[in-house]
């Protein structure tokens, strides 16, 4: 079972290698980002919370996106693999994550990390903001999001490094080069079964 976390900063291109990694390797695709949108569009209570934190560029809370992680993961337990896209963003996410992989007996296999400079980051996403109807692609609010990242979301790639999985790549490029980057990693760690 190949659980693979792609990691990066807001615009770093973590939706557009998840669908192309889909594609290669069948696995289930699981965005928490996508996942929270979702219930906005539905109007559900959840939905209407998580609004107000992803409107000013903040972490929706721990417990929201976790419980809905372990809902994905009970309801598809028969997946050949996950990739994760935009979780663990927190410390306390990477630990809920490990013990509810645990618990299914199949580990993260390696997390990718795509490295791509802020004055890049932005570029991207206003020019994204011209079409997304994303009302977090703004400049302001994505300024707050990079921030975000900075201070509670890296110090997740510490808990995979000490775990000797994090590896990180180089995001620059065409999403071909990239592509060929991350799939070189994948096809190169261990897999590991508890
Ligand atoms: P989320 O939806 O996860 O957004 P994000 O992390 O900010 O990521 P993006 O979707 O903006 O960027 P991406 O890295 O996927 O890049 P993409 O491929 O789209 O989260 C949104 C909000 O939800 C958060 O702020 C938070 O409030 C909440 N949330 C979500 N998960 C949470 C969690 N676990 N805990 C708490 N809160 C959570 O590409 C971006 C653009 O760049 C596109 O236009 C694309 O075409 C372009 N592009 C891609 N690759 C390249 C390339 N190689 N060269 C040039 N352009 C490229």
């Amino acid at each position: 079972m190949l659980n693979i976390i792609l990691f990066g900063p807001p615009g770093a291109g973590k939706g557009t290698q998840s669908e192309k990694l889909i594609a290669k390797y069948k696995l289930l695709h699981l965005s928490t980002g996508d996942l929270l949108r979702s219930e906005i569009a539905a109007n559900t209570p959840l939905g209407i919370e998580a609004k107000k934190f992803m409107d000013e560029g903040k972490l929706v809370p721990d417990e929201v996106v976790i419980g809905m992680i372990e809902n994905k993961l009970e309801a598809h337990h028969d997946a050949a693999g996950f990739i994760f896209d935009g979780f663990p963003r927190t410390v306390a996410q990477a630990k809920a994550l490990d013990e509810l992989l645990a618990k299914h007996g199949h580990p993260i296999t390696a997390m990718v990390a795509m490295e791509v400079p802020h004055v890049e980051l932005v570029k991207r996403l206003v020019n994204r903001g011209l079409t997304s109807g994303r009302s977090d692609d703004t400049e302001e609010v994505i300024n707050k999001r990079i921030d975000e990242y900075e201070s509670k979301t890296r110090p997740v790639a510490k808990h995979y490094e000490t775990q000797q999985k994090f590896s990180p790549i180089n995001g620059i490029g065409e999403v071909e080069e990239v592509f060929d980057r991350i799939i070189e990693i994948i096809n190169n760690a261990p897999i590991i079964s508890l």
